[in-house]
């Protein structure tokens, strides 16, 4: 079975500096033929107050001719107010993801796997869902199959018991509690977006895959957080016993940098473009 993980397509119907990367990740992964392709997150530039941005990205995705599931990033429904003061996710946002990109949290199951979708824009919010996802998961972990998670905000960047990343990653308290629920669980794979990176690094028997954006990378305005700033994805070949994979970095992708567009096209108060 052939999965590619896509990520940060920011899609936007008003905003197309990053549209001709996507269209070169777009042949690049249709030239693979995937059984199953899945979007990382951040799936829109301006999701959170232009619902038509995530009407695109759905469009895209049915354009590549295979199934797509999707996670929701910062840019679809909104995070933490100390993060984006003006775009707090809430049931709208989220609802809105729901009706144009599918379910903010899913499993898929194939022999010998789970894979499990989150919505890790949830995570130390206080919302309702957050409980909610927590429970969802404690009942979509109850198997003998080995796991993958795919979530936007990775769990961490350096060590999986760090402190606090800020805008990067999940805080630590859910970080803990998700960790909690799966400690007993086989859990192969950890697949994120957000960072804009590729990168990976494996933990026991877990892989953990900073998957890199089809769209943009960051200059000066992130800091070190290692990997490669590359416009690519993943590919994944699963069977009953495991799975490898490999970053691709298609020829014609640009490594367009964000810094100096961002405040145009993704105008904000108080927080990093990524
Ligand atoms: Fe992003
Ligand atoms: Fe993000």
């Amino acid at each position: 079975m052939r999965l590619i993980q896509i990520s940060d397509t920011h899609h936007s119907v008003e905003h197309k500096d990053f549209a001709a990367n996507c269209e070169v990740i777009a042949a690049a992964v249709a030239a693979r033929k995937p059984d199953l392709i899945i979007n990382t997150g951040d799936i829109s530039m301006n999701g959170c107050i232009c619902a038509p941005d995530i009407e695109l990205a759905r469009s895209w995705h049915q354009a590549l001719g295979v199934p797509v599931l999707s996670v929701p990033g910062n840019h679809d429904v909104g995070d933490r107010p100390e993060i984006r003061a003006d775009q707090v996710i809430d049931n709208a946002r989220i609802n809105a993801f729901n009706a144009f990109a599918g379910a903010d949290r899913w499993t898929h199951d194939l022999p010998g796997w789970r894979f499990i979708g989150l919505n890790a824009m949830l995570f130390k919010t206080g919302h309702e869902q957050e409980e909610a996802q927590f429970e969802w998961l404690r009942k979509a972990v109850e198997t003998d199959a080995k796991l993958a998670i795919f979530m936007h905000k990775p769990l961490f960047i350096d060590s999986i018991d760090e402190g606090a990343r800020g805008y990067w990653t999940v805080y630590p308290e859910p970080r803990r509690r998700l960790l909690d629920i799966i400690a007993s669980r086989d859990v192969r794979l950890v697949a994120s977006g957000h960072l804009h990176i590729a990168r990976e690094l494996t933990v026991g028997n877990t892989t953990h895959i900073w998957g890199p954006a089809s769209s943009f990378v960051s200059g000066d305005s992130q800091e070190d957080l290692g990997g490669e700033r590359r416009i690519g994805f993943v590919e994944y070949n699963f069977d009953e016993t495991g799975f490898s994979h490999a970053f691709v970095f298609p020829e014609g992708a640009t490594p367009l940098l964000i810094d100096e567009v961002g405040s145009r096209i993704y105008p904000k108060p108080a927080s990093k473009p990524a």
